[in-house]
C-alpha cells in the first residue's frame, strides 16, 4: 500500500476529500500523515477526527525554514511517504524538502496557471474580470506555483460574488485532485 502525506494551512477541504478518497479505497494509498504550519487551522481538527497522524508546528519555534523542513523530511521518511500533496499549504518549499522529495510533491492551485500565482488567486482573477476560471494540479519546484502542469479544469463564471466563485473553485478542485492523485499513484 502506498502512502501519501497531505500538507495544509487552513480549512482543509482538499485534505478532507483526499483523506476520504484514501479511506474509501478510491485513491490506492493510505493518508499516513498531515502536516500543518498553523496550530489554529481547522484542518487539524479534521485530521484528528479521522485519526490521521499529524505534525503541526509553528514556524516561529524554529530558527529557520531549513530547520523545520528537516523535521518534516524526518517524519516523511519515518512514514515511508511515496507522494506529498500540498493542499492549501501556503509556503514555498526550500531545498531541504525539495532535495529529499522533489519530483514526488504536487500542489493544487485555484487558477489556470500560469495566470494568478500566489495566495490570492481567486480574488485577483475576479478583480481582473476573468470569465473563465479554473484550477491546476502541478509538480512543485522552488518557484511560486511554477512547476510543470499535470492537470487543469476550467469553468465559466460571469457573476461578481466572491463566495459563490470560491464555492465553484472548491467544487472543481475536489474531484480533480482526487482523480489526479489516483492517476499518479497508478502510474
Ligand atoms: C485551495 O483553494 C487551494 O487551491 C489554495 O488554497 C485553498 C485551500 O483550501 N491554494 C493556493 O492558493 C496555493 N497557492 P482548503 O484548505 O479548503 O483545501
Amino acid at each position: 500500500m502506498k502512502r501519501i502525506a497531505i500538507f495544509a494551512s487552513g480549512e482543509g477541504s482538499n485534505f478532507q476529500v483526499l483523506a476520504d478518497a484514501c479511506r474509501q479505497g478510491e485513491i490506492p494509498a493510505e493518508a499516513a500523515l498531515m502536516v500543518c504550519d498553523r496550530p489554529t487551522a481547522r484542518v487539524n481538527e479534521r485530521a484528528d477526527r479521522m485519526g490521521i497522524e499529524r505534525f503541526t508546528f509553528s514556524p516561529r519555534d524554529y530558527a529557520s525554514k531549513a530547520e523545520y523542513e528537516r523535521e518534516i523530511v524526518r517524519r516523511l521518511d519515518e512514514k515511508g511517504i511515496d507522494l506529498v500533496c500540498l493542499a492549501g499549504y501556503m509556503r514555498i518549499l526550500s531545498d531541504e524538502l525539495l532535495g529529499a522529495y522533489g519530483g514526488r510533491i504536487v500542489n493544487i492551485h485555484p487558477s489556470l496557471l500560469p495566470a494568478f500565482k500566489g495566495a490570492h488567486a481567486i480574488e485577483q482573477a475576479l478583480a481582473y474580470g476573468v470569465k473563465v476560471f479554473g484550477v491546476t494540479v502541478h509538480w512543485v519546484d522552488a518557484t511560486l506555483d511554477g512547476g510543470r502542469i499535470i492537470a487543469q479544469r476550467a469553468f465559466s463564471y460571469e457573476g461578481s460574488d466572491l463566495a459563490e466563485l470560491e464555492r465553484q473553485v472548491h467544487a472543481t478542485e475536489h474531484p480533480l485532485y482526487v482523480e489526479t492523485v489516483k492517476r499518479l499513484l497508478n502510474e
